[in-house]
C-alpha cells in the first residue's frame, strides 16, 4: 500500500508548524491522530469521521492548512495554498455580510502581500477535494493575528452552510450537515495552538469580537466576556492588534460588538499531555530512548495520564469519544476506509 507523508501518522505537528516558513498542509487523519494523542483533544465522532475519507491512491480528501504568514503564503508558488487562501476568501464572503464592511475587509486581507505592521495574520482552514475534479472547498476556516506576549485575536471564523453531499464528494460523503460537528471549535482550537507555538509559547489568550446573538456560543467553547474598558481585561496592546486585521475601535462601538477571551486551552491541553508508542504499522515515533521492549502490535504505552480541559459542559446528547477510542477507531477506519 502506497505511504504518503499526508498520512503519516508520526507527524510531529508542532514541529511542523514552528518551522514552516509560511504554511504547513497536513491530512485530517494525522491531524486527528496527533492532537488525540499528543494534546488530549476529544473530537466529536461526526468530525473524525471525515478524517477516513480517503481519495484515489488513499490520500486524505480532507485536510488542514495551517497558514503561519499569509502575506508570505499569498507570494507562495504552491498550488494547493493558493487554492486554500482562495476558497478561504469565498467561504468567509458566503458568512460574512458587507453591512459592517466585513467583505471588503476580507478581501483585503486575504489578497495584499505587502503589509506594513509586523503582526503574522494566521488562516487555518479545513478543506476537503472534490470528487471529480482537482478543485477544492474550504469547509472551516478563521483568520487572524497574533503579537508575542498579548495573545492570538480572531477576526473571522466560519464553517460552510451545507451538507457532505455524495454529488460533490463521492458515494462515502455522509450528506450530513457540516454545521453542528465542532468544525469551528476545532478552527479556533488550532487557531490557538498555532498562536501558542509561533510565539514561542507566550500567548495563551484569544481574543475576539462577536455580535451579541454570538455571545452564548463562544461561551459554550469557554470564553469569558471582556470588559474593553478594563485595560486588565482588555489591555491596549490587544486594540492595537485587532486594527491591525482592520477591525477598527469605532466598528466595534459602532456596530456593539462583544468582547470576548480565554485564557486556557480551548480542546485539550496546550502543552504535551500523553505519549504514545505503537508497535503497528503506522510506524509512530520512538519515544525517546527508543521504542520501548513491551510494546506490542497495537499496544499502548501512555506516559502521562490525560488531562483533558473538563471546563466546558458538554450537551447530554453529545456523541464524543475518548481520546484513545477516537484515535483507535480512526486507526482501524485507516485500515478498512473505502475510497470515495
Ligand atoms: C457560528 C458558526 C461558526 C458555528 O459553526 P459550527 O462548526 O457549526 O460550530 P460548532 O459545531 O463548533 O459548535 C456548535 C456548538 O455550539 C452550540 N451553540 C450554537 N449556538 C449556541 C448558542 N447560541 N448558545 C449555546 N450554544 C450554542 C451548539 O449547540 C453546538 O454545541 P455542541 O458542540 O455541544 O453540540 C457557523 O454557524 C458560522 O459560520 N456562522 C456564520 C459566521 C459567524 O457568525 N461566525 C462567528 C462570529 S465571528
Amino acid at each position: 500500500m502506497e505511504k504518503t507523508e499526508d498520512i503519516d501518522f508520526s507527524v510531529d505537528i508542532e514541529d511542523r508548524v514552528k518551522r514552516a516558513d509560511n504554511h504547513v498542509i497536513i491530512g485530517l487523519d494525522s491531524v486527528v491522530h496527533y492532537f488525540t494523542f499528543q494534546h488530549g483533544v476529544i473530537l466529536k465522532d461526526s468530525l473524525t469521521r471525515l478524517a477516513t475519507k480517503l481519495m484515489d491512491g488513499r490520500k486524505p480528501r480532507f485536510k488542514v492548512a495551517f497558514i503561519t504568514n499569509l502575506s508570505w503564503a499569498i507570494s507562495s508558488q504552491t498550488l494547493e495554498v493558493q487554492k486554500v487562501i482562495n476558497e478561504t476568501k469565498t467561504l468567509l464572503h458566503e458568512e460574512f455580510s458587507d453591512e459592517d464592511g466585513d467583505s471588503q475587509n476580507i478581501s483585503s486581507l486575504l489578497t495584499t502581500s505587502k503589509r506594513t505592521d509586523s503582526n503574522p495574520i494566521i488562516v487555518i482552514a479545513l478543506f476537503a477535494y472534490k470528487a471529480k475534479s482537482d478543485e477544492i472547498e474550504v469547509i472551516g476556516a478563521g483568520l487572524g493575528t497574533f503579537k508575542n506576549k498579548v495573545g492570538g485575536y480572531v477576526a473571522y471564523l466560519a464553517t460552510k452552510e451545507d451538507v457532505y453531499s455524495k454529488s460533490k464528494y463521492g458515494k462515502s460523503a455522509d450528506t450530513e450537515s457540516f454545521l453542528g460537528r465542532g468544525i469551528a471549535k476545532f478552527v479556533l482550537s488550532m487557531f490557538q495552538f498555532v498562536t501558542y507555538w509561533r510565539s514561542y509559547k507566550s500567548c495563551k489568550h484569544i481574543f475576539l469580537h462577536c455580535n451579541k446573538d454570538k455571545v452564548p456560543l463562544f461561551q459554550h467553547y469557554g470564553f469569558v466576556e471582556a470588559d474593553m474598558t478594563d485595560k486588565k481585561q482588555w489591555p491596549s496592546s490587544v486594540k492595537t492588534l485587532h486594527a491591525s486585521v482592520g477591525i477598527s475601535n469605532s466598528d466595534v462601538r459602532l456596530f456593539d460588538h462583544h468582547a470576548m477571551t480565554i485564557d486556557v486551552a480551548i480542546h485539550g491541553s496546550l502543552d504535551k499531555t500523553i505519549r504514545l508508542s505503537l508497535s503497528a504499522s503506522s510506524q509512530p515515533s520512538a519515544p525517546p530512548g527508543g521504542p520501548s521492549k513491551k510494546s506490542t502490535k497495537a499496544a499502548m504505552i501512555m506516559d502521562r495520564e490525560i488531562t483533558a480541559d473538563r471546563r466546558i459542559p458538554r450537551m447530554r446528547n453529545e456523541k464524543t469519544s475518548t481520546a484513545v477510542a477516537a484515535a483507535l477507531a480512526m486507526l482501524s477506519a485507516q485500515a478498512s476506509a473505502s475510497v470515495g
